[in-house]
């Protein structure tokens, strides 16, 4: 029997000797020896977490009430908004919700890739977090469809004809993708059918992840592994408080958004009922998609511009190999820590890009930005690990604390 289950009441007793999942919730939740250097970049994880239970429990809301029909989406979102009890609350939640789910998760990996946490041990760990984010692409994409106004339709048309570039089958697949040889009703159905599923596909992945996590264990700022007790504290009470104060500054943003501009990051648009006979003068994607968006237009070949969009994030799984550096933490990287802001500002650069006419000095802008990243990743990350002159690693993650 464990320390403790022994602790715990004769009901608890009970269960865990049978079913150990109290000894497996203290031991991995409680006593989980975390790294006592942690900062407030380790929030992100725990904050990713509770808006995905967010997202999902609106979401089941929201599917009582919405109707899966090209004549009645439309109208079906509109008595969300104006007739179910709170409908509009629970509607703003979910759709900004995407947003900061985006948000947190972007801050989550750029977070990795400075510290990096995806270097051994930890490689499963940031693909299965890979896989995650292309999983919530997928997500938020047919979400987004569901509403049927404007933007849902030619979105959801631009983005499956991506697919038609693909040469022989191209065309078929996107029949099949359809389900008629148009976007339609079949498509609105799947799209909701599947829109419903994925998050559950997340919710497991993010199981797999932790499993991952708590194997390999956390990284931290230093990017060293921890050498004796002195290194961690246990992550309750210790990290449970730290991750509530991140939840309040998290909340806030959220509901300002939600309460005083539940709109300002979508399109006026999509509140114009879907058209398949009027093009709207310019299809964008949701802001979280732009940087992919401006790579793909960047290209000015069909299926040249859909290869190097994937290209973009399937580079990232072959990360932990390009990056040839033995020390983790850009801390002790002079150059990498600085060429890693660069990095950020040509990610923002692409959303901007994303967002603009692909013509002019934006389209060039764009290509440049697409241009760095690729050359970051590619060449810069294994150049950089052989020749960067590191400077000295602490002996543990307590020595420069004591020292002082
Ligand atoms: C639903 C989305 C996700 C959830 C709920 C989630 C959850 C978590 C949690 C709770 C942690 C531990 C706390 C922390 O280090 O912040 C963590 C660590 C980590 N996650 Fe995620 N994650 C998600 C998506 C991702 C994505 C998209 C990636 C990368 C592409 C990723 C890569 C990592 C890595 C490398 C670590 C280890 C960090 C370290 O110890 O330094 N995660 N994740």
């Amino acid at each position: 029997m464990s320390a403790s289950s022994q602790q715990q009441g004769p009901v608890v007793r009970w269960i865990d000797q049978r079913l150990p999942i109290f000894s497996f919730l203290q031991h991995e939740l409680h006593e989980y020896p975390t790294p006592k250097n942690l900062n407030y970049w380790w929030n992100f994880g725990s904050l990713a977490g509770i808006v995905l239970v967010i997202m999902i429990a609106t979401g089941i809301f929201l599917a009582m009430n919405y109707t899966p029909h090209v004549d009645h989406a439309f109208d079906s979102v509109e008595r969300i908004m104006r007739d179910v009890n709170y409908g509009w609350l629970i509607r703003y939640v979910h759709m900004n919700g995407a947003s900061m789910f985006f948000l947190v998760v972007y801050i989550h990996i750029f977070r990795g890739l400075y510290y990096g946490s995806y270097k051994p041990p930890r490689e499963l760990l940031w693909w299965l977090g890979l896989i995650i984010l292309l999983l919530m692409m997928a997500t938020a994409f047919m979400g987004y469809v569901l509403p049927w106004g404007q933007m849902s339709f030619w979105g959801a048309t631009v983005i499956t004809n991506l697919f038609s570039a693909i040469p022989w089958v191209g065309e078929p697949i996107v029949t099949w993708l359809w389900g008629g040889f148009a976007v339609d009703n079949p498509t609105l159905q799947r799209f909701f059918s599947l829109h419903y599923l994925l998050p559950f596909v997340i919710v497991a992945v993010v199981m797999l992840h932790l499993v991952a996590l708590h194997t390999a264990k956390s990284n931290n700022p230093l990017g060293i592994d921890p050498k004796s007790d002195k290194d961690t504290i246990p992550f309750h009470p210790y990290y449970t408080i730290k991750d509530s104060f991140g939840l309040g500054v998290l909340l806030i943003v959220y509901m300002a958004l939600v309460f005083y501009a539940p709109n300002a990051l979508g399109e006026a648009e999509n509140y114009v009922p879907a058209n398949p006979l009027q093009t709207p003068e310019e299809i964008v994607p949701e802001w979280y998609l732009l940087p992919f968006y401006a790579i793909l237009r960047s290209v000015p070949d069909k299926l040249g511009g859909v290869v190097l969009m994937f290209a973009s994030i399937f580079i990232l799984f072959v990360l932990p190999w390009l990056d040839t550096s033995k020390v983790r933490s850009a801390r002790f990287r002079p150059i990498y820590r600085q060429v890693f802001w660069i990095f950020v500002l040509a990610c923002i650069v692409l959303g901007w890009a994303g967002a603009q006419k692909p013509e002019g000095a934006a389209l060039m802008i764009g290509r440049l930005a697409t241009a760095y990243y690729f050359f970051h990743l590619l060449i810069l990350m294994p150049i950089l690990g052989k020749f960067e002159k590191t400077r000295p690693l602490p002996e543990s993650i307590s020595q420069p604390v004591l020292k002082n």
